[in-house]
């Protein structure tokens, strides 16, 4: 069976001190109940890329894994404002979220961009979080399929087999993140599973061994019902990752 991801994406919000104080708040609550989760879970925050040196040091030792919100593809160099695999590494980094439709769209970030990064990711051991998710106009036309698994074979190409069960899918519709209105899980269920069977195609049965999360206005109270469709493999946070309470209760999903 796979293990569930539950992964809080704080975005550009709070600072050094409120992000060593969220993160505090969870170690208390969550690490009560480390070995409990850690039977079928892996719990992960990715703080702003300046918070992560103070994320870290509070997390040390937790059950409560670090992640980077992005970063470049290459190791070092002239690349102004962009911070790489290695500096991340240093501060225990495991995780990168990439291509996040906020990537995407704000900053312009295309397909052969975020595949160099997941290249990059897996080079370096990280697991990387590949999302996808097509627009809210991109859904009225019927399009999300095309689009979803656009995205997909694109920031996947060259990844090798051997390699795939490491990286993570985050279904992300962009009408979804910040909106509060989450697709049912029977409208994300039938995109998860369209990504299994061509992850399936593409890679025979190790497809079965990837992640595929679930992303946008997922909150304390409807992540029950999502993560219980048996094609949702955890979820990605966004508003409700920024309160302890209500990303305990979203870990916690299904236990208790
Ligand atoms: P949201 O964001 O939970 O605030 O909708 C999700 C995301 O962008 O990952």
């Amino acid at each position: 069976m796979r293990r569930l991801l539950i992964a809080g994406n704080w975005k550009m919000n709070l600072t050094a001190a409120e992000s060593q104080a969220l993160a505090g708040a969870l170690r208390k609550d969550l690490d009560r109940d480390a070995a409990r989760l850690g039977r079928d879970r892996d719990v992960m925050v990715a703080p702003p890329a300046v918070n992560i040196p103070a994320v870290a040091r509070e997390l040390y030792g937790s059950s409560i894994g670090l992640g980077a919100q992005n970063m470049h593809f290459e190791d070092r160099g002239a690349f102004t404002g962009e911070v790489s695999a290695p500096m991340l590494k240093e501060f225990g980094v495991v995780y990168v979220i990439l291509g996040h439709s906020e990537r995407r769209h704000i900053f312009g970030e295309r397909d052969e961009f975020i595949n160099r990064k997941v290249l990059t990711a897996l080079r370096h051991g990280m697991t990387p979080i590949l999302c996808v998710g097509e627009t809210g106009s991109e859904h009225d036309r019927g399009e999300t399929s095309t689009v979803v698994l656009r995205q997909l074979q694109r920031g996947l190409d060259q990844v090798p087999e051997g390699e795939l069960a490491r990286v993570a899918i985050a279904y992300e519709p962009v009408w979804a993140i910040g909106t509060g209105r989450n697709a049912t899980p029977g409208e994300a269920g039938i995109v998860h599973g369209a990504i299994r069977e061509a992850l399936r195609d593409r890679s025979g049965a190790v497809a079965d061994q990837v992640r595929i999360l679930y992303g946008g206005s997922v909150t304390a109270d409807n992540v029950d019902s999502l993560v219980g469709h048996p094609d949702i493999d955890g979820v990605l946070v966004g508003g409700a990752s920024l309160k302890a309470e209500s990303f305990a209760r979203i870990a916690r999903t299904g236990i208790a």
